[in-house]
């Protein structure tokens, strides 16, 4: 693969990255990251750069490192040498659990997680398990049932008969239960029919315009995530190729050949 990226130029650096979320409050950021597992570095001098209620999009070939930058935000991986930073605080080294309470990221996975023999409801509190008050969790439960139909319709129902498309509405809402102002979805679409998944992005596009929640996400269909996404990186091997507006990127030939199937 790497000889067709050859033509691709100059990679953006990190002037052309911060140019590119700007203008608006710079919510999260991520600075010359180097990152993996155990020893093994996969991102190298990453950068990152995104402001409130954005979007942006992650894309690129299998094994890029997409869902290792979401682990590294959350705290799943080894972190060499860089920083991350909330608002400009830094969170680099806070576990998961700290960053779920204190600094309001979720991360909602990639594999199916619903726990197939509680019920809806109880899907959706499991979400506020981390939270000191059980009642808050209750009351965002509560609200969160209002909003979505589909799920108020099988609150007490068990989630394994959720099609796939609720089922994933039921895994972002579980995640909404902290109030999180930061998602990390990995693959939102993955293993949808085309009408869910237009349901699922409705709701991402929801959250981020009305609720302000700023969001970070991989896609593997790189041309709905390009639309939704205000940004788009391209990553091959543990760094970003091309970076762009959703929309130039859609527009990019280079893009068009290796990831839109044109
Ligand atoms: N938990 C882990 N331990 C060790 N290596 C890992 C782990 N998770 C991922 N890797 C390795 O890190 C590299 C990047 O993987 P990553 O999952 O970030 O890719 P991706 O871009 O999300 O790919 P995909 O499109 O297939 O989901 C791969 O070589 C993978 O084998
Ligand atoms: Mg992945």
């Amino acid at each position: 693969m790497s000889d067709q990226y050859s033509v691709l130029g100059k990679a953006p650096g990190t002037e052309d990255l911060k140019k590119l979320s700007s203008p608006g409050n710079t919510h999260l950021t991520i600075n010359k990251l180097n990152a993996g597992y155990g020893k093994m570095e996969i991102l190298h001098n990453f950068d990152l750069f995104v402001n409130t209620a954005q979007s942006l999009c992650l894309i690129g070939p299998n094994g890029a490192g997409k869902s290792t930058i979401l682990h590294s935000i959350y705290g799943f991986t080894n972190i060499f040498s860089g920083k991350i930073e909330i608002e400009g605080k830094e969170i680099t080294k806070l576990t998961p659990a700290e960053k779920l309470k204190s600094v309001g990221i979720a991360y909602i996975l990639q594999d199916n997680s619903v726990f197939p023999d509680m019920t809806v409801e109880e899907n959706l509190l499991m979400g506020g398990y981390i939270k000191d008050k059980t009642e808050e969790s209750f009351e965002e439960a509560e609200k969160i049932l209002q909003k979505y139909e589909r799920l108020r319709n099988r609150r007490n129902q068990p989630a394994k008969v959720l099609s796939g498309g609720e089922r994933r509405l039921l895994e972002i809402s579980r995640a909404l239960v902290m109030k999180p102002s930061v998602l990390l979805v990995d693959e939102p679409s993955i293993g949808l029919e085309p009408k869910y998944i237009e349901m699922v992005f409705e709701i991402l596009g929801d959250l981020q315009k009305n609720e302000k929640k700023t969001i970070i996400l991989v896609e593997q269909n790189a041309k709905k995530g390009l639309e939704f996404a205000d940004i788009g990186y391209v990553l091959v091997s543990g760094q970003i190729a091309i970076a762009g507006k959703g929309d130039e990127l859609l527009s990019n030939p280079d893009v068009g050949r290796l990831f839109l199937g044109g």
